[in-house]
């Protein structure tokens, strides 16, 4: 299944190859992920004409609407959710016509035909690819893969995509991928890590491994340490039955952040394709120091925040927007060491959370201080280089440097950025990551998805943590909405002589 590649990967899948004509199904067809994400995404490759004729759309729930209720329902959801300068009522109204809504209660066994009998109905006949969205529980993932494949609509030219989270721990993890595996093989399973959409996430691989001037420096001998911050303003909002369950730690550690560090740390693999990018994102998981109950309570920090100030409004506190008092997290801050030749000794701190200062994703490699002070009698300092990768928003980099300033007498050393900034380098919209990986699961590439091996090693280095934390006397400290989380998380950084980089 994951055997090495042999020569160099079919080029299609990194091409704008022609979308097929596919039958794409949403389970949870109206809840908020579709009507917020998938289905704008969806109306802008519409839009730029990458969907073909005999492009059909069908939402499942258990609602009652029908096929023009629903169309209404995505009307609205368009309307609110793509920018106005990017709808077009001509576009709205092709992509409304490829709309259909089965009712459909999963558990119901009876009411499958329904989704049967509407496949079974299109022009292009059995040939179409058919994607199965699964945008539920993953409790449901397993039960959904059965019925699909008891009413014979799993066949070779059917995906299944899983939104995350899969599974709360490693335990169910596995137990929905055994589930899912049953049915679909490991090549027609898509595990959706959004952060791999992302633009600039994509971009870390190109600017890693398509220049030349980075790599010999991207080891223990030149990196003093790595930070990676995925900080957002909001809080939980309506989500809060489903956070409440879950925590920083599963809804983003366990994915997004240790998919960013994995870009950051992984060997070049061969070519960037399916499998090679997937087998050194996995060694680097693979390599993670081990935490252990010790390693736990020294280096990881779990906060909640509390009321505060918040982007210059007042913002209630988590107990407050989930209405009880909890002790889940929505703030971790840890740090751990890939343990291996390149990085042996270099520390990656990682945090992220919800009501901080702002929204604000990004990783700063910080380069080691020159081994000799060549400059002792000039003003100003020497500071270390670092380069800023802000993978949102803003996207671009920054590398951080220091020259002399101009002028006679004396050197006067500065500190200078080096920018990129996507924006004005390549003009235009930046695509949302869900435009990206919608249209790769049509096309069947894998490669920006989470294979299964990786998904669990993820969960089996975050398992001595949550096990920590559900022990006695675990509680997360609180900080004050709108700031950069618990005295202790810089604590973390402090206590190694060194501290986070807030934004510049
Ligand atoms: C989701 C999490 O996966 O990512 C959310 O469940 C979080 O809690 C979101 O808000 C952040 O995504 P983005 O793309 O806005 O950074």
């Amino acid at each position: 299944m994951n055997g090495p590649s042999v020569g160099p990967p079919d080029p299609s899948p990194h091409h704008a190859t022609p979308v097929e004509p596919c039958d794409f199904t949403v389970f949870g067809g109206t809840g908020d992920l579709a009507l917020r994400k998938l289905l704008p995404a969806l109306y802008l490759r519409d839009r730029d004409g990458q969907l073909p004729d005999g492009f059909r759309i069908i939402g499942v729930s258990r609602s009652e609407a029908d096929d023009a209720g629903y169309r209404e329902m995505v009307a609205q959801a368009l309307a609110e959710h793509v920018p106005a300068d990017e709808l077009a009522a001509a576009v709205v109204e092709r992509l409304l016509a490829r709309l259909h809504h089965v009712t459909l209660d999963v558990e119901d066994v009876g009411a499958w035909h329904r989704l049967h009998d509407r496949l079974k109905d299109g022009a292009a006949g059995e040939d179409v690819i058919r994607v199965f969205y699964l945008a539920v529980a993953p409790a449901l993932f397993g039960p959904i893969c059965e019925h699909l494949d008891q009413v014979g609509l799993a066949s070779e030219r059917s995906r299944v995509v899983l939104e995350k989270p899969i599974g709360s721990d490693l335990a169910s993890a596995e137990e929905v991928n055994r589930a899912v595996g049953r049915v679909f093989e490991e090549s027609h399973i898509f595990r959706i890590d959004h952060y791999l959409g992302k633009e600039s996430v994509q971009n870390l691989l190109v600017t890693r491994f398509a220049n030349t001037f980075l790599e010999p420096l991207w080891n223990s001998r030149w990196v003093d340490h790595v930070q990676i911050t995925v900080s957002e303003s909001l809080g939980v909002g309506e989500r809060g039955s489903y956070y409440d369950r879950s925590g920083a730690l599963r809804d983003m550690v366990q994915n997004h952040l240790l998919q960013l560090l994995c870009l950051v740390a992984m060997e070049p693999p061969t070519y960037i394709d399916r499998e090679t990018v997937r087998d050194e994102k996995l060694k680097v998981l693979q390599a993670l120091r081990p935490m252990t109950p010790e390693l736990v309570d020294r280096d990881t920090v779990a906060g909640q925040y509390a009321a505060g100030l918040c982007e210059g409004a007042a913002a209630p506190s988590y107990a407050d927007e989930v209405g009880h008092a909890s002790d889940t997290e929505t703030f971790v801050a840890l740090t751990t060491e890939v343990q291996n030749w390149r990085w042996a000794g270099v520390p990656f701190y990682l945090r992220t959370g919800k009501r901080m200062p702002e929204r604000l994703s990004e990783i700063v490699v910080v380069f080691k201080e020159p081994p000799h002070a060549m400059f002792p009698h000039s003003e100003g300092t020497n500071e270390a280089n670092r380069l800023h990768i802000r993978v949102q928003p803003d996207e671009g980099m920054r590398l951080h440097m220091t020259a002399k300033e101009p002028g006679p007498g004396g050197i006067r050393l500065r500190p200078v950025s080096l920018d990129l900034s996507y924006a004005a380098a390549f003009g235009g919209r930046s695509p949302d990551a869900y435009e990206r990986l919608l249209m790769d699961v049509v096309r069947g590439n894998t490669t920006l998805f989470m294979r299964r091996d990786e998904v669990e090693a993820a969960w089996a280095w975050v398992a001595p943590i949550l096990e920590r934390w559900a022990g006695p006397g675990h509680r997360p400290r609180r900080y004050p909405a709108g700031t950069y989380g618990p005295v202790a998380a810089a604590t973390l950084l402090e206590r190694d002589g060194r501290s986070w980089q807030e934004t510049e």
